[in-house]
């Protein structure tokens, strides 16, 4: 089992504390860090918001969110009991930066701590709460700040929002999180790869044939919809999300774990990101919206429908085809595909391989498929290796593909940490190598907006598709027309 390592004692500020991350990620995963005892000596969790609470009622709202999002069985009377002691509440309005007194005071003699002031709120708010927290003299050679995504709606808006904050805190202070790189089966695809010395003479053009990959969910957009109208599934979750995905599907060996090697290699991938413009964008890119539909045999309603009716051309999908020009990836496309209301909650990385060169098996023509490789994310978190057997018994060669199947849980049988748990303590522990680097963040954006500006100038329409369905038709054509296939098993 991995060694759970104490984090030193710190004043931990939420703004936006009683908001829904807070609530239904941050709170739980310091609860069970806590219980885990990594969270040690007086350490505060202190909640700022808007609403005058007192620290009893905040205290309610966390007991009943605490209740609803642990797992099963994981809440515990006495547990909770400990943890409530270091969680407080303070009335901080984030554009009010006079009236911050409560704060200030409660912080005042505390400035040896390590202190982390993480924003769950809009992104408009970040560099005003920056400011604030210089202005009442609260930024300390301790201090860090964490911003959650988005960062931004653009290159420009995320950079006015960098320069903002950056004049309050120093780059290595700023925390930009994608929870992606906090889950155990991302970081697993680092050991994959750099743990292991089988893959790497094949993990390039000349072995490699394509690589998939598919973050899927099922659910709608449900309450979030004001928002994610204005936002849709390119900047949701390509522009941060599936970019890192590829970074580190495709990224060099960094020379060592220290977080600016792996960054430094991860950027070089965004900066060989073939740009998809104008000429290329309906060739390369589908975007998507659902309609009604089923999930688990339930009918939802279409997109539309959650808008009430208002008229919308956000694409809740998006699959793409991307190049990155490199010694290493040349002519291998990368497909991404992601959306809301698709048939089930499904992310996986698919690195297929290339057919053989010459069969010798030529009546077994079409039963033979090429090798692949597939790095599941979610849920049923493992590594999985097709190759092909022959079956057994006489009569000539019957071949079939069959799996190598590693399943993370069944080999390790623990519980899998939220990506949140391991985020917070990289933060309190000061290791900025699963944050997002200013110069990555602007990288993706810039490859983003080509996209963005290529659709509003090409007027490419969103295409319906089914609820519980895989998206768009145009989605399967945008590999058919390269004669290959999503792959069929998830
Ligand atoms: C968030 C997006 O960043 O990631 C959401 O804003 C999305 O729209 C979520 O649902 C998916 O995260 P996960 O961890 O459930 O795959």
């Amino acid at each position: 089992m991995a060694k759970l390592l104490p984090v030193d004692v710190f004043d931990l500020i939420i703004f936006g504390g009683t908001g829904d991350l807070a609530m239904r990620k941050l709170l739980p995963a310091l609860f069970h860090r806590d219980r885990d005892g990594q969270i040690t000596g007086d350490s505060r969790i202190i909640a700022a918001g808007r609403g005058a609470l007192s620290r009893e009622q905040y205290l309610e709202l966390v007991e009943a969110s605490l209740h609803k999002n642990l797992g099963k069985g994981e809440f515990d009377a006495a547990q909770w009991h400990s943890f409530s002691q270091r969680v407080h509440y303070v009335e901080a309005d984030a554009l009010q930066h006079e009236r911050w007194g409560d704060l200030v005071a409660m912080l005042r003699g505390a400035e040896d701590r390590v202190r982390v002031a993480y924003l769950a709120t809009a992104p408009s708010l970040f560099g005003p709460i920056a400011i604030g927290l210089r202005e009442n003299g609260l930024v300390t050679e301790n201090s860090r700040i964490v911003l959650e995504k988005p960062l931004g709606r653009d290159l420009a808006s995320a950079s006015e929002i960098n320069d903002q904050v950056g004049d309050c805190f120093a780059e290595n202070q700023i925390y930009r999180i994608d929870h992606y790189l906090g889950k155990e089966t991302v970081q697993n695809l680092l050991a994959l790869r750099f743990a292991n010395s089988l893959l790497e003479p094949l993990w390039r053009r000349g072995s490699v044939d394509h690589v998939q990959i598919t973050v899927a969910e099922d659910l709608g957009v449900g309450g979030r919809i004001d928002f994610y109208d204005r936002v849709g599934a390119l900047r949701d979750m390509v522009q941060n999300h599936l970019l890192q995905l590829v970074c580190l599907t495709a990224m060099e060996a960094p020379s060592s774990l220290h977080h600016d090697a792996v960054r430094d290699e991860k950027i070089k991938v965004l900066r060989a990101l073939r740009p998809i413009d104008a000429d290329a964008v309906r060739s390369s890119t589908v975007r998507g919206q659902y309609g009604t539909g089923a999930i688990n045999g339930e009918s939802v309603p279409g997109y539309i429908d959650e808008l009430e009716d208002k008229e919308s051309s956000t694409e809740t999908f998006v699959a793409l085809k991307l190049e990155i020009d490199n010694w290493r990836w040349s002519n291998v496309p990368f497909y991404l595909r992601t959306g809301k209301r698709l048939n089930g909650k499904h992310s996986e990385i698919v690195v297929q391989f290339q057919d053989v060169p010459h069969s010798i098996f030529p009546e077994q023509k079409f039963n033979v498929v090429p090798n692949r490789l597939m790095i599941r994310l979610q849920p049923d978190e493992g590594v999985k290796l097709s190759l092909m057997a022959k079956e057994p018994g006489p009569g000539g060669f019957e071949l079939r593909p069959v799996s190598l199947d590693l399943s993370f849980e069944e080999t390790f049988g623990l519980r899998y940490p939220d990506a949140y748990e391991r985020l917070l303590m990289e933060v309190l522990r000061g290791n900025p190598a699963l944050f997002m680097r200013r110069d990555e963040v602007d990288a993706a954006w810039r490859w983003v907006d080509s996209i963005i500006a290529a659709w509003e100038t090409s007027k490419q329409k969103v295409e319906s598709y089914v609820a519980g369905s895989w998206g768009p038709s145009a989605s399967d054509l945008l590999l058919d027309r390269d004669g290959r296939a999503w792959h069929p098993e998830i």
